[in-house]
């Protein structure tokens, strides 16, 4: 218990009396479910929400304060000018166009990026310390784009990645093993979506990894059985849009453990969306965001652990990663 508190207080904020501040660009079904996940796990002392419609934007506003007497002491704030989101230690941007029914996540490529233009800059601009987190779709390339639009340092410019997916993937292994989720460590990485790349060589259950503890004659089956997962996982996010119009409460909870990790300096691991070049054989001169596991803590990535990916799994990344950067090269950033 000593240790666990010696390192609590080496953890401890430098300024006692700060205010952590969240700011939530985009109030949509998203941005709420965030906003709502924050508040009630107590994640800050200030959320300001932005939304380019003022009646919607006061609505949610009014009806989060309303449930004051339920939740911790929380100032909400809301306005369509980003002087609102001032001084913030966490931006996320949700603000955007969403997938219709078939749509995929590249489809919103143009519309996104356009808005991104005119929400990037002055977020940055009245948070300049701030760490921004990108959520709206399609998450990578946004995540570049606000990077080049904040002018902020790359460890401090992520994107919720496939944090989500690998919630997704340890899941359906959790149902089909019948263990807890949590007792899953799995990761999906790449891109957030169709490209995502599942890692079965690093999957563990309770500590003992997965592929290694089995017979040779079963590895085969587990095999056929993980690929099931691996595509019902790149199209979980489909099935609910055709089910509910949208996703928002699994994306909601993936934000709030990143905001945790980041804001109370936990030095979680994460695979989340973050500047590639230079690993897994991507080249060191290719600017490209997609997703690997994390170290996150106060001042956003802390370091990239390295992963052990086989041959094909290091194949399928590249070429994610040639995906993503050739979709980067039509917008002139
Ligand atoms: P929504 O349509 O419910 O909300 C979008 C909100 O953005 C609306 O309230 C709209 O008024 C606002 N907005 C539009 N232009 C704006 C501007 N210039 N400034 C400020 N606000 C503006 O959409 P939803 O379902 O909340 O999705 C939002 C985004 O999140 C989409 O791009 C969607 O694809 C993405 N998404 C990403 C996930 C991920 O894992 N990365 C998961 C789920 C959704
Ligand atoms: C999701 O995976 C649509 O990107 C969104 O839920």
């Amino acid at each position: 218990a000593a240790a666990a508190a010696a390192g609590d207080a080496a953890d401890a904020p430098s300024r006692p009396n700060h205010r952590i501040k969240i700011s939530v660009v985009g109030a949509g079904n998203v941005g709420m479910a965030i906003a709502q996940t924050i508040l009630t796990q107590d994640l800050a002392d200030e959320i300001a929400l932005v939304d380019a419609k003022p009646e919607k934007l006061q609505g949610e506003m009014l009806d989060l304060q309303h449930a004051a007497a339920f939740l911790p002491r929380v100032r909400i704030m809301s306005g369509t000018d980003y002087a609102v989101t001032a001084g913030s230690d966490l931006a996320i941007v949700t603000a955007g166009a969403r997938q219709l029914p078939g749509e995929t996540r590249l489809d919103l490529l143009h519309r996104n990026v356009a808005l991104f233009r005119t929400v990037v800059p002055p977020l940055a601009q009245h948070s300049p310390d701030a760490l921004l987190l990108v959520v709206s779709n399609p998450v990578d390339v946004l995540t570049y784009v606000a990077w080049k639009l904040s002018g902020f340092p790359p460890n401090r410019v992520i994107g919720s990645g496939t944090n989500l997916d690998s919630s997704r993937f340890r899941s359906l292994l959790a149902d089909h093993l019948e263990v807890n989720a949590q007792d899953v460590q799995a990761y999906m990485v790449g891109e957030h979506g169709d490209s995502s790349v599942a890692l079965w060589s690093s999957i563990s259950i309770g500590g003992v990894p997965m592929l290694s503890s089995l017979r040779e004659s079963d590895v085969e089956f587990e095999q056929a059985v993980l690929e099931r997962i691996r595509k019902a996982v790149v199209g979980s996010a489909y099935e609910v849009i055709r089910l509910k119009g949208y996703t928002s409460w699994a994306i909601g909870y993936s934000v709030a453990s990143l905001a945790r990790s980041l804001l109370r300096n936990q030095h979680r691991i994460h695979p989340i969306s973050l500047l590639a070049s230079g690993f897994h054989g991507i080249p060191d001169d290719r600017e490209v965001f997609l997703s690997l596991p994390a170290v996150l803590g106060r001042s956003g990535v802390i370091r990239i652990p390295s992963v052990q990916l086989t041959e094909e799994e290091g194949k399928r990344l590249r070429k994610s990663a040639q995906t993503l950067w050739e979709i980067q090269q039509q917008l002139g950033l």
